[in-house]
């Protein structure tokens, strides 16, 4: 076993390197605060491993995404979505008798509980179904409570599978003033949710292949990314012992964010704002590259993948395809083309490894499909679950897992002595916290 050594204040440790499957090596330093008083401080974990995991496999170097060994090119070109949940899910690809009952599971599962509908009719009009959506999977944990047992996990990890599309077609039509309307058994996942979305109480709606296998392909190329913000989060949450309900809840919400899986969201709306400003889009290259405008090119740039996001490339020549099957032309596909041309010439972006990622055309597969742009980050969640929900039965079923708990480097005020109000002085300098207020004290 290969070891590395460390010299702090003339002392010497030695640590071991772990070595994965895949060649990637770490140096454990698991012991290093017991023996030597010292932590490491590593922000935004560039580069830390938080865990060994056999769920995912990334090369960010060479443009490598395996979901439990299967190339993604391989499973977006054959497999459908929910044998890939439960590949990542289980470990393994499903036999036929194992899908067959997999997909029974996950179309009756699909109900949600009738309670639960009530919650929709107290959400404002204008609430961000992301918001919606990582509330009422908090909320399943109170009607189907001890999900983090090991005799219900199977049972809760499907129901949760199930009922994220419902809810996230309930969530729409609640935005919309529509009724809401109910799962069919007869269709399949991504069908299912397509037609929840679009079909009314007095009009039934054909979902089209095309649509369908776009979903899917979506879903699927969605559904891992190993320890990414909000797999992190799944993990840190699910790590003090947090029901499975919780701990997704927690993940969703971490996805939101626009530098996350908010960007399919921010996409959109930057082209729309480049098409809307007259389409000048190297204007907009300038201004990613001024630091001080805080714009950033969304869609570009990946903390892995330094070469191309393999996900890109499958959902750049699918966006061509389903755009072109659907019969739809859309202006703002022409402004990413010409955006992502002029990027990867410029020397800010290849000097940086800027690379398009998943989310810069995923949106334009969405808007072709009809699907409104608050709707894509839900979307992304929906294909992220089996992801998470692995994640978080891997770190439960490693019995020597301990809380995630982090340390810090306190950089604030030394001890200082405590006076009362009428005794301190006044700090010109400090903000008053609700300034707009005025109150006696
Ligand atoms: N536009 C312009 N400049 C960028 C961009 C961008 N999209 N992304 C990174 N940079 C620059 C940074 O300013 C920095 O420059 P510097 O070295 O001169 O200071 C350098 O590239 C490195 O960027 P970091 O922010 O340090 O990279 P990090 O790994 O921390 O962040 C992230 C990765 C968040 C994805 C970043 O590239 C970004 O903000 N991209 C846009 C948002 C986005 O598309 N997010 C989705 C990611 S995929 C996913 O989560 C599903």
């Amino acid at each position: 076993m290969s070891t590395a050594k460390l010299v702090v204040d003339g002392k010497e440790y030695e640590f071991p390197v772990v070595e994965g499957t895949e060649g990637e090596h770490a140096i454990d330093i698991s012991t290093l605060r017991a023996r030597s008083g010292y932590i490491t401080l590593d922000p935004g974990y560039a580069n830390t491993g938080s865990c060994k995991s056999e769920i995912t496999f990334i090369d960010g170097e060479k443009g490598i995404l395996r979901y439990r060994g299967y190339p993604i090119e391989e499973l977006a070109a054959s497999a459908r979505f929910p044998e890939v949940a439960y590949l990542l899910v289980y470990g393994h690809l499903p036999d036929q008798d194992e899908l067959v009952d997999w997909r029974r599971q996950l179309t009756l599962n699909s109900f949600m509980h009738e309670s639960m509908h009530n919650f929709f009719d107290n959400f404002p009009p204008t609430a961000h179904p992301m918001a919606i959506m990582s509330s009422m999977v908090a909320s399943m944990s109170t009607f189907y409570p001890g999900s983090g047992e090991d005799e219900t996990v199977d049972e809760n990890i499907v129901r949760l599978l199930a009922q994220a599309k419902t809810i996230a077609a309930f969530s729409y039509k609640k935005s919309r003033g529509e009724p809401m309307v109910y799962p069919l058994t007869s269709y399949s996942y991504a069908a299912n949710f397509l037609r929840m979305m679009y079909a009314t109480p007095a009009e039934e709606y054909d979902v089209s292949p095309v649509m369908e296998r776009a979903l899917d392909l979506l879903l699927t190329v969605h559904a891992d990314h190993e320890q990414n913000c909000s797999a992190s989060t799944v993990r840190m949450v699910g790590s003090s012992q947090a029901n499975l309900y919780a701990s997704i809840s927690a993940g969703i919400s971490a996805l939101w964010g626009p530098l996350h899986g908010g960007a399919n969201q921010a996409v959109i709306e930057m082209l729309e704002g480049i098409r809307r400003d007259g389409g000048d889009y190297k204007k907009y290259i300038n201004m990613a590259k001024d630091k001080n405008s805080g714009f950033r090119l969304m869609g570009f740039g990946h903390r892995v993948y330094k070469n191309f996001d393999p996900r890109a490339k499958i959902l750049k020549a699918a966006c061509d395809d389903v755009l072109d099957e659907l019969g739809v032309t859309d202006p703002l596909l022409d402004i990413a083309k010409n955006l992502e041309g002029v990027a990867l010439e410029d020397d800010f972006f290849v000097e940086r490894r800027l690379y398009p990622n998943v989310d810069f055309y995923s949106g334009i597969i969405y808007r072709a499909m009809g699907i409104p742009t608050n709707m894509f980050t839900v979307l992304f969640a929906i294909g992220r679950l089996p992801g998470w929900i692995a994640q978080w039965k891997e770190m439960r079923e490693d019995r020597a897992g301990r809380i995630h708990r982090p340390r810090q480097i306190y950089v604030g005020k030394n001890k200082r002595v405590f006076k009362s109000v009428s005794q301190r002085e006044h700090v010109e300098s400090a903000p008053r916290p609700f300034a707009t207020w005025s109150y006696d004290t």
